[in-house]
């Protein structure tokens, strides 16, 4: 048996798969304190509660973490958290991200923003990592002076699965060269070139240093896809194991949950959660200067190319909100109204958007006449405007030469009837639904079969189980949806 852990932004998931089948076992999970700061030690909480609800690890031979990306977990030399760790989506780091664009480009913003591309893939923005350090130099110069070792999420859950952590609170106390992470989390650091040093990923700790001031702290070491970074700790995971459970290189959220749903060339995995999410795997990643993709790693050797969009499954509650309607009543109203709302258009910039990048911009909803004064109308101008913002995801993907067939619709608001049939009209492609399940937790579970296998055969492949794709429903374009929504979008 494996196990796969998702410690995400309100919870911990976990399941247990046969390693050789993907059967599901059994699972679990808890929920945990959230927001955009958090002592990390909920996150253990959840994880040892979660591990009771799916009944103990004892029995697991492996288990990998999937987690939240980009969250800053900063250590002192006795392992402690140096201050709540500040998540990806805490904003307080804006100016500092602008900041250390400007500084890159030697003042000059627009070739700062191309030179952060080239070296780690990504455009700084607030979600990552190297942003939160230099906001932790000039806010809390104490605290930044205190930093011995720095961490995301799913790299410090597993030092502490591990037996690591703070001394009289873990069975091996605060040894920091014991901490692991994978290609795909460190990736979105700002401090790590997935494609440097020949291909083989290295750090940039001169980025590091232009943030933090230095750059004398532990990194935790980089693992590669199918490589254990050691062992769980018997009191936690892998008790009645030969040897204890091997500990997989775990991975950031949306690889996890690519690797789960084992994609390929030319899927994109769209999820509409708190926040969109449109990736897609690809063999190297681009350098976009614009901003609009991530050039991310992802947990098999490849890049994992995403955009990020503010407004998702938000948007849909706001529907909701207004015409007080739970989600099957919003489906319903959505799907009476025609294709494009009779020009009724929403665009969903709720709280600012990301993708494209207008962290001040407000919504819209335009075309308001008599005859689109409905509930209906008003529910379809929804779905429409947040899967169009979602669409504007997409483009950028091609833009960077990434090959698009089919879409596969995750997240909780994926599963509304409006949201499937109005996707296959605004993305004009196949949508294919997978079966339910917890797509990072498996990915990770996936992971953990595959550090398995290659323990006893080293250059063992991936397993071939992956999440399957309960349903697809055919391509329906309909170019009107999209054409209004651009006319309106490129007035605000
Ligand atoms: C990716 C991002 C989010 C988090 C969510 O850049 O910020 O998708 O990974 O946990």
């Amino acid at each position: 048996l494996v196990a796969g852990v998702d410690t995400s932004t309100q919870s911990c998931k976990i399941v247990v798969r046969d390693a050789e089948t993907g059967r599901l076992v059994r699972s679990g999970s808890a929920k945990h304190p959230d927001g955009t700061e958090i002592d990390p030690r909920h996150w253990w909480d959840a994880f040892d509660a979660a591990a009771r609800d799916a009944g103990g690890l004892d029995d697991v031979a492996a288990l990998a973490v999937g987690g939240q990306q980009h969250g800053l977990v900063a250590l002192d030399a006795q392992g402690r958290v140096v201050r709540d760790a500040l998540l990806w989506n805490d904003t307080r780091s804006a100016a500092a991200a602008a900041d250390l664009v400007r500084e890159l480009g030697d003042g000059d913003a627009d070739a700062g923003a191309q030179a952060w591309a080239d070296a780690v893939g990504s455009v700084l923005v607030a979600s990552l990592t190297v942003t939160k350090l230099r906001w932790l130099r000039d806010a809390e110069p104490e605290n930044a002076a205190r930093v011995a070792a720095v961490a995301l999420p799913h790299d410090w859950l597993t030092w502490r699965i591990a037996g690591y952590g703070p001394e009289g609170s873990s069975p091996l106390g605060p040894q920091l060269d014991a901490l692991v992470t994978d290609r795909s989390d460190a990736s979105g650091t700002g401090y790590y070139d997935a494609q440097g040093a020949d291909g083989a990923g290295e750090y940039r700790r001169d980025l590091l240093r232009l943030a933090l001031g230095r750059d004398d702290v532990v990194l935790p070491r980089v693992l590669g896809p199918a490589e254990a970074g050691g062992r769980a700790h018997p009191s936690v995971a892998g008790a009645d194991v030969d040897g204890g459970a091997l500990l997989g290189p775990g991975a950031g959220d949306n690889a996890g949950a690519s690797l789960g749903l084992g994609m390929q060339t030319g899927d994109i995995a769209i999820s509409l959660g708190t926040s969109g999410v449109v990736s897609a795997v690809a063999p190297t990643r681009t350098a976009d200067g614009s901003g609009a993709i991530n050039g991310f790693a992802d947990a098999t050797g490849n890049a994992l190319m995403l955009a990020v969009t503010l407004n998702a499954a938000r948007v849909l509650d706001a529907a909701r909100a207004v015409l007080d309607v739970d989600v099957d009543e919003l489906a319903r109203l959505a799907l009476e109204a025609p294709a494009g709302s009779d020009g009724l258009v929403l665009v969903p910039y709720l709280e600012g958007e990301r993708t494209p990048n207008r962290p001040d911009a407000t919504g819209t909803l335009h075309g308001i006449r008599l005859a689109t004064s409905t509930r209906a109308h008003l529910a379809r101008a929804h779905v429409e405007g947040m899967l169009c913002g979602l669409a504007d995801g997409l483009d950028a993907l091609r833009a960077q030469g990434v090959p698009v067939e089919r879409v596969m619709l995750i997240g909780g608001a994926a599963q509304s009837p409006a949201v499937q049939q109005v996707a296959t009209q605004v993305f004009g492609l196949p949508i294919g639904i997978p079966a339910p399940g917890e797509y990072v937790a498996d990915g990770a579970a996936r992971q953990a079969a595959w550090v398995l296998a290659a323990a006893s055969a080293p250059g063992a492949d991936a397993p071939s189980w992956s999440t399957t794709i309960a349903r697809t429903l055919d391509a329906d374009p309909r170019p009107v949806v999209r054409e209004q929504y651009a006319a309106v979008r490129d007035l605000v």
